[in-house]
């Protein structure tokens, strides 16, 4: 239940909710929850601007209430239609029933996927077009990919709002509702991990997003996206935090992910970062079964070298690690160097494995990779702390 009303300029109130309780959004493990916003903008019109994932959408009727009823809407405005801000759409709809429903091409093919053909009478918008509400106008931006291709940007002219949906999110979910009002490490925290685990495949197409947008000359105070914190003490900064991401930027830095059975695999991952240290360089270890991929795979945005250790399993990689290079391919991280170890017992194939998938995903790879027979003595791990000191010299 919302107790506050959140106003972000006069006649724009969030009135979207939060999800505390959800740990995994569909496989990225959010343990700091979610929130679902939509903007209610009021003038001498109603637009509504995006809705709620069907759980909640009492919660989110509830909110519109305290601000207008629902015959008064004019407007309904779906930026994305991924469910998590349509599912309530239906209802929203049916109650609103005399709005006007607006969305991009393909946000009308995809509402008439999702919810039937009566999402025939959505009207369309492109690039540039524009929705007055009064002293108050909408200007939509097309934002195919930023996160389908559905996707757009309502942006407020004279207030200076983005609402650009997915973009510049996060899964947080918290009774703040603003950037100056959180810890901020939390936020860029989140801000990174949402980054990793959604946009990282779509780096091309946001750089070029932004630039579109900043040619477009828009001002911008404050941006308000559909996930988590709204940005307005200082916009620019998860912009550039954007721009740099995007652009690949990276720091000293090995993460090894790994995972294990009779510890062998643990033995070299440790003995591996010892010579990646020794080198001055920063490295993080993460062993999959005690930490999920959407963690590993944000250590991987910044780093450098990613290393990758598994034990033999039926001549094959162990689970864990096809699962990870699964995920770490759908996501395409960029400009990283790759390297494989790991441990057999007889025939060996977990390192074979690991590298065939990598070259076939397009990856850096860095050969030969390294591999032991059951547990590693001395002289193994010395091998293995030459195989970190070498990688740590690539950087
Ligand atoms: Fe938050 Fe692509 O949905």
């Amino acid at each position: 239940m919302k107790t506050v009303k959140v106003t972000l300029k006069d006649g724009v109130n969030w009135v979207g909710v939060v999800d505390w309780n959800i740990r995994d959004f569909h496989g990225y493990v959010t343990n700091r929850g979610s929130t679902y916003n939509a903007y209610l903008i009021q003038d001498e019109k109603t637009a509504l601007i995006d809705t709620v994932k069907n759980t909640f959408a009492d919660e989110l009727v509830q909110h519109i209430t305290e601000l207008t009823s629902f015959d008064k809407i004019d407007y309904i405005i779906i930026n994305h239609v991924e469910m998590d801000h349509s599912s309530s759409v239906p209802l929203i709809a049916t109650l609103a029933k005399n709005a006007r429903i607006f969305a991009s091409q393909r946000g009308k093919e995809a509402l008439i996927d999702h919810y039937g053909p009566e999402f025939g009478r959505v009207e369309t918008v492109k690039t540039g077009d524009e929705l007055t509400v009064g002293k108050k106008t909408l200007r939509f931006v097309e934002a195919p990919m930023l996160h389908w291709p559905d996707s757009m940007f309502t942006y407020l002219v004279e207030d200076k709002i983005l609402l650009p949906n997915d973009a510049f999110g996060q899964h947080l979910a918290t009774s703040e509702r603003f950037d100056d009002e959180v810890d901020e490490h939390v936020l860029m925290e989140e801000a990174a991990i949402y980054y990793s685990n959604i946009l990282m495949p779509l780096a091309p197409l946001i750089t070029r997003k932004i630039q579109e947008v900043v040619a477009m000359n828009i001002p911008i105070e404050m941006i308000a996206p559909s996930h988590g914190i709204i940005w307005r003490k200082d916009p620019m900064k998860i912009i550039n935090a954007y721009l740099n991401w995007s652009a690949g930027a990276t720091k000293n830095k090995v993460v090894i992910v790994f995972d294990t059975m009779w510890h062998s695999t643990d033995m070299m991952a440790r003995a591996i970062a010892d010579g990646v240290a020794s080198q001055g360089v920063d490295v993080k270890l993460v062993k999959l079964r005690s930490s999920p991929n959407s963690e590993a795979i944000t250590e991987v945005l910044d780093a450098k070298v990613v290393l990758v250790g598994s034990p033999t399993l039926n001549n094959q990689m162990f689970p864990t690690l096809s699962s990870f290079l699964t995920y770490a391919t759908g996501l395409k991280p960029k400009g990283k160097l790759w390297g494989f170890f790991g441990s057999y017992g007889w025939g060996g194939g977990a390192v074979r494995s690991m590298i065939e998938m990598a070259k076939k995903a397009g990856f850096n790879v860095y050969e030969p990779g390294l591999e032991i027979k059951f547990v590693p003595d001395n002289d193994d791990l010395k091998k293995c702390m030459e195989f970190g000191r070498q990688i740590a010299q690539k950087i």
